[in-house]
C-alpha cells in the first residue's frame, strides 16, 4: 500500500504528522473588548501583517463571508524571487498559499441545537481504523453527563488507494453511515493543514456556532471526554477559553532535514508566539469565533499549530497551559499505559487503535483500583 501525502514528504510525514509539534497551551482569557465575533467578521479588513509579503506583494486576504470558491487556483505569479535553497515542498506552499477557499465535498449531519462539545478531529482518508476506534470509544456521539457531544472528522482529498480503489468511496460511505465527515476539495497534505484549519473555522462560524465548546485534535490521541466536560463545568462559553499543552517560546527549526523546517525567509523571528501542541486543545465558542475572524486576515503558515498561535496573538487571547494535555506523551519514568494515570488526564498522545480500545476498556473496568500513589 502506498501512502502519498505529498511528493517531497513521503512516509516520514505520517510519522511526524502524528508526533506533531505537540505543544499544550491552555489560554483562558476573559476579554470584553470583542463585541461579537460575527460582527467583526463583517467589519474586519485584511491586515498587512504578513512576514512574507516580500514574496507576494499583491497578496490580500479574503474574509470568510466574501470569499468566492476558487475552482482552479493557479500558482501565484511573480514568485520568481523565491530563493532556490528553499525546499520544493515549501516552494509549493508559497505558490499556492493565496488559495484559501475550496469547495466542500462532504458535510456532516447538522449541529444539534443543544450541542455542548464538538470534537473536531483532523484525519486523512487512509486512517479509517483510527476513526472507527474513536467513534466507538471516547468519541462516541450522544450524551455524556447530560451534555451532548458530537464527533467530526476534518479531511481533505487524498490520492491514496487501496489496491486500485480510491479512498474517496470509503469516505463517502462513512459519511452516509456516520454523518461525521467534513471534507474539502484540497489535497490532504501536511502543509495544507492550515487550510484545513481555516476551512473548519469558517464552517463553524456559519453552521455550528452555537456549540458551546470545541475540542480540536488529532486522530491518534486518547481523550478523557468526561474530564474535558468536568473542566468547563461552571464556565461561560461566551468567555474566552483556550486550554492545552502550551509551548511558550518555541524556536523555528532551521535544519532542512526536519519536517518542521522553516527557512528564515518564511519566518524571520527567533521565536514563535505561544501555541498549543496540535495533539489537542480545548476552546470556548467565543474563542473559536474570534479565532475564525483573526485567521481570515492572517497569511497561511505551513505549521497549523503555530498558525493558530499567531492568530491568538493577533487577538490577544491568553493561552492556558494545562498539564493534563499530554501531547508529547509521558516522560519515561511513568508507566505509559496505566489506566490510573489516564484517569487523571485530558488527553494522551499517541495511541494506535488497539491501544485506544484497550485503554477504553481498562478505564471502564469496575474492578479498576488505583492506589493513592498513582
Ligand atoms: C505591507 O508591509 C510591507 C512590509 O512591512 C510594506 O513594505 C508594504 O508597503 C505594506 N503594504 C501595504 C499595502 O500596506
Ligand atoms: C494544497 O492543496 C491544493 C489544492 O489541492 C494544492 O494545489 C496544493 O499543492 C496543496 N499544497 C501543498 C503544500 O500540498
Ligand atoms: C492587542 O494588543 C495590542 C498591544 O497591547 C494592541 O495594539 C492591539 O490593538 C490588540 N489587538 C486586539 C485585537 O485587541
Amino acid at each position: 500500500m502506498k501512502v502519498h501525502f505529498q511528493p517531497h514528504c513521503c512516509h516520514r510525514c505520517s510519522i511526524f504528522f502524528g508526533m506533531g509539534v505537540l505543544l499544550c497551551v491552555v489560554f483562558i482569557t476573559v476579554n470584553n473588548n470583542f463585541p461579537t465575533a460575527e460582527r467583526k467578521l463583517q467589519k474586519r479588513q485584511p491586515a498587512n501583517n504578513s512576514e512574507w509579503n516580500w514574496l507576494i506583494p499583491a497578496f490580500t486576504a479574503a474574509s470568510p463571508q466574501t470569499t468566492k470558491v476558487v475552482e482552479m487556483c493557479s500558482p501565484e505569479n511573480g514568485m520568481q524571487d523565491i530563493p532556490s535553497h528553499i525546499p520544493a515542498s515549501h516552494q509549493t506552499f508559497l505558490r499556492y498559499k493565496h488559495c484559501r477557499s475550496f469547495p466542500r465535498l462532504l458535510s456532516p449531519t447538522p449541529c444539534e441545537n443543544d450541542l455542548f462539545l464538538l470534537m473536531a478531529i483532523k484525519s486523512t482518508a487512509i486512517q479509517v481504523d483510527r476513526r472507527i476506534a474513536l467513534r466507538s470509544t471516547w468519541g462516541k456521539r450522544g450524551y455524556i453527563q447530560g451534555k451532548r457531544v458530537k464527533l467530526l472528522f476534518l479531511v481533505g482529498k487524498s490520492s491514496d488507494r487501496i489496491q486500485e480503489y480510491p479512498l474517496q468511496q470509503l469516505l463517502e460511505w462513512e459519511s452516509r453511515q456516520f454523518g461525521d465527515i467534513l471534507q474539502w476539495d484540497f489535497h490532504d497534505s501536511f502543509f495544507n493543514l492550515t487550510l484545513k484549519e481555516i476551512h473548519f473555522l469558517n464552517w463553524f462560524s456559519l453552521e455550528c456556532k452555537w456549540a458551546q465548546y470545541v475540542f480540536k485534535g488529532d486522530d491518534d490521541v486518547f481523550v478523557h471526554t468526561s474530564n474535558l466536560l468536568e473542566y468547563v463545568k461552571g464556565r461561560d462559553p461566551s468567555d474566552h477559553l483556550f486550554a492545552g499543552d502550551i509551548i511558550p517560546k518555541a524556536a523555528p527549526i532551521r535544519l532542512k532535514k526536519w519536517k518542521y523546517f522553516v527557512p528564515v525567509e518564511m519566518y524571520p523571528g527567533k521565536r514563535y508566539p505561544p501555541y498549543a501542541g496540535g495533539g489537542g486543545y480545548l476552546m470556548s465558542r467565543q474563542t473559536v469565533l474570534s479565532l475564525g475572524v483573526a485567521a481570515s486576515s492572517i497569511d497561511l503558515f505551513p505549521i497549523d499549530d503555530v498558525f493558530v498561535g499567531m492568530c491568538m496573538q493577533n487577538i490577544n487571547i491568553t493561552l492556558t497551559h494545562h498539564s493534563g494535555f499530554k501531547t508529547f506523551g509521558f516522560k519515561k519514568v511513568v508507566s505509559q499505559f496505566d489506566p490510573c494515570i489516564y484517569r487523571e488526564m485530558m488527553l494522551v498522545h499517541k495511541l494506535n487503535p488497539t491501544e485506544m480500545w484497550t485503554m477504553w476498556s481498562l478505564l471502564r473496568d469496575p474492578k479498576l483500583k488505583c492506589s493513592i500513589n498513582t
